[in-house]
């Protein structure tokens, strides 16, 4: 297994470019089941979870050819519909094929995702907004197996809030089931997420009749059938958060292009009232503009609550916390998506920080410096915020099972390197070797 090792203190600078979106490319990819035609799609990140995906997909008999930086998915053979566990149990984001079979092959098998280090993730969104559709669900040796009498789903309104608020992975499979649905179907408690929208832009370019994508009403005029389109998927808001977090905490000073700015008022707000310097250069495009990063002397505390878009997101607050550990007085986290997601604060209290939980909030005294340590990264985002720690941290941070980061940035260790960070990917044999704690 590879581990990080990284030597902190120095200061970012330079230019970077925010790749493609992994969150909104998974629903997409998902959405190329929805027709026989040619789906082509750019701007797709080379990540773990999209390599897992794209299996997926073949063994639904969607295949995919890469040429340059785009993707061209085709079905060419519909008889399959089951995703199995091996496939689900690594990536979550499986569910997604669940609504576009149904839609397409009126049946479906996909085995249930079980646990997740985030905390409890059900899907019964997902399958409430499904049958509300006219899909029969039970479930069968840890399967969901899904049918649709008669053959074609049929429009409803449908609330799909539930305790937690809106599904954003819900809102996508529920929203492309219903652009082949029969009559309309409206979506109330919709999710917001500029993933969302980003999905129903490239479903109304493969010709569904989608409107109000972006606000918490979705209304879909069903339609018969699907075309091919060719579409660039927009950046990665949570990877350009990071990358802003990455300047800040390392008293840097970044320029980075590409990024969604007009999807993430809630960071950026969040980074100016804990001190730090976020000024757009070019923004015509206000979803891939140029934006200067830069960190002032030390953080003021802050205080943000975890919401659905356009809240503060989930998958920044590790990030965000690591910046907090070295703020000028107390900070608060509130996680009102996943209560459970805090399994970074442990690690970077091994680096020194001050950090108190009590149920779904974390209070985080700051401190005058963090120190290195080897740290266990748990999931994706909380392995960003070991990153971040261990770029501004004194000494060595060794972070071990990095794959988790792996899923979810595209070689992180070489586009931090290129921007004077030192950090280095390691086989933890080799760290084993050195003598370094694993
Ligand atoms: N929920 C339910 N029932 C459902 C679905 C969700 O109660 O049927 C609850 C969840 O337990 C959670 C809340 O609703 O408390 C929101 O979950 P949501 O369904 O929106 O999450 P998701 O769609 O499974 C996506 C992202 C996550 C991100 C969340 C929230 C992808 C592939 N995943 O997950 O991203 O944290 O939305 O914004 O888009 C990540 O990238 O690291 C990541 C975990």
């Amino acid at each position: 297994m590879d581990a990080f090792v990284i030597s902190g203190g120095r200061p970012l600078e330079g230019r970077i470019s925010v790749n493609g979106s992994k969150n909104a490319s998974l629903p997409i990819l998902a959405a190329a089941l929805l027709t026989d035609e040619a789906v082509t799609l750019r701007g797709i990140p080379d990540l773990a979870d999209i390599a897992n995906m794209l299996r997926l997909l073949g063994e639904l008999g969607c295949y995919c050819q890469a040429s340059g930086d785009a993707l061209t998915l085709r079905t060419i053979d519909s008889t399959s519909v089951h995703a199995r566990y091996d496939i689900v149990r690594t990536m979550r984001a499986s569910v997604c094929v669940l609504g576009p079979l149904l839609a397409m092959r009126g049946h479906a098998r996909v085995s249930m995702p079980g646990g997740c280090a985030i905390g409890h993730r059900p899907i019964d969104l997902h399958l409430k907004g499904l049958e509300a559709l006219g899909a029969r669900v039970t479930l069968d040796n840890g399967d969901i197996v899904a049918s649709v009498p008669g053959g074609r789903l049929v429009g409803a309104g449908i609330f799909l809030g539930g305790a937690y608020g809106s599904t954003v992975l819900g809102t996508a499979n529920v929203m492309s089931a219903a652009t082949l649905a029969r009559g309309r179907t409206v979506i109330e408690s919709a999710a917001c997420e500029p993933e969302v929208v980003d999905l129903a832009k490239l479903l109304n370019a493969m010709g569904a009749r989608i409107s109000g994508a972006g606000s918490p009403r979705i209304v879909i005029e069903g339609v018969d059938q699907l075309g091919g389109a060719d579409f660039e998927v927009m950046a990665d808001r949570i990877e350009a958060g990071t990358l802003m977090g990455a300047a800040a905490i390392t008293g840097g000073d970044l320029v980075i292009d590409n990024c969604p700015l007009d999807a993430m008022m809630g960071a950026i707000e969040t980074l100016r009232t804990m001190g730090v310097g976020v000024e757009p250069i070019v923004a015509s495009d206000p979803m891939r503009a140029s934006v200067r990063v830069f960190a002032g002397s030390r953080f003021r505390p802050v205080e943000i609550t975890t919401q659905p878009h356009p809240g503060f997101p989930t998958d920044l607050q590790a990030q965000f916390m690591a910046l907090m550990t070295l703020a000028d007085g107390i900070s608060v986290v509130t996680e009102k998506i996943f209560p459970e997601r805090f399994l970074h604060a442990p690690e970077l209290a091994r680096m020194g920080a001050t950090i108190h939980r009590s149920g779904s909030t974390a209070i985080i005294a700051g401190v005058k410096r963090l120190v290195g340590a080897p740290v266990m990264a748990s999931d994706l985002r909380a392995s960003a915020g070991l990153v971040l720690a261990g770029l501004a941290a004194q000494g060595e941070t060794v972070i071990n099972r990095v794959y988790h980061l792996d899923r979810g940035y595209l070689s992180l260790e070489r586009r931090l390197q290129e921007l004077g960070g030192q950090i280095e990917r390691v086989d933890d044999r080799v760290l084993a070797a050195r003598d370094v704690a694993v």
